[in-house]
């Protein structure tokens, strides 16, 4: 199965100046919930903007650069051995914008974090097709000391799953 994992402010926001526009960690931890044991597959700028891959979890970065070299990832140049590999195992699509819109006719999950509030920001996520998408959970949350917005996780499976 292929899933997009991602948070977005109230304009679909995701990033600014190669970095989240926000600190929630409820939201880190969820991620990690999501994807600890998974492939977990980036672009090479959100790779950069980490700084180092994500622990206990496979790490494929995509490039064009056929030079590039990571010691803590494996460097991919296409998407088909990607969605060869998401036939049989779960593979998370974890970003960028660039990323999301290279595998959006391919995703069957989307797992969305909605951040009640509005930021500045250069990155957003791509168009997605709702009428392709049916909700099937949600889950609100509230602000808390940690956590300065209200935040909601959702998620959706495409109406006909992709063969
Ligand atoms: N809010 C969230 O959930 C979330 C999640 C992830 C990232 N982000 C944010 O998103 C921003 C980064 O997104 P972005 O769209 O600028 O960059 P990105 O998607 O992380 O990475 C773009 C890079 O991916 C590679 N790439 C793109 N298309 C490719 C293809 N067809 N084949 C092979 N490689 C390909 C290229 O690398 P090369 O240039 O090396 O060829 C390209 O420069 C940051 O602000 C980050 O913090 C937010």
């Amino acid at each position: 199965m292929l899933t997009f994992i991602w948070a977005q402010d109230e304009q679909g926001a995701i990033g600014k100046d190669n970095r989240m526009p926000w600190h929630l960690p409820a939201d880190l931890r969820f991620f990690k919930e999501q994807t600890t044991g998974k492939t977990i597959v980036m672009g090479r700028k959100t790779y950069e903007s980490l700084g180092k891959a994500l622990p206990n979890r496979e790490n494929l970065v995509l490039s064009r650069s056929r030079d590039l070299r990571l010691s803590d990832a494996e460097v991919v140049h296409e998407v088909e051995p990607i969605l060869a590999r998401a036939k049989t195992e779960d593979i998370f699509i974890c970003g960028g914008a660039e990323i999301y819109r290279l595998f959006m006719p391919y995703v069957d999950r989307l797992i969305v974090t909605k951040i009640a509030a509005t930021f500045s920001a250069d990155t957003k996520f791509p168009e997605v097709d709702w009428s392709k998408f049916t909700e099937t959970s949600r889950m609100e949350n509230k602000k808390d000391e940690k956590n300065p917005y209200d935040y909601t996780f959702v998620t959706y499976v495409r109406k006909k799953p992709n063969q």
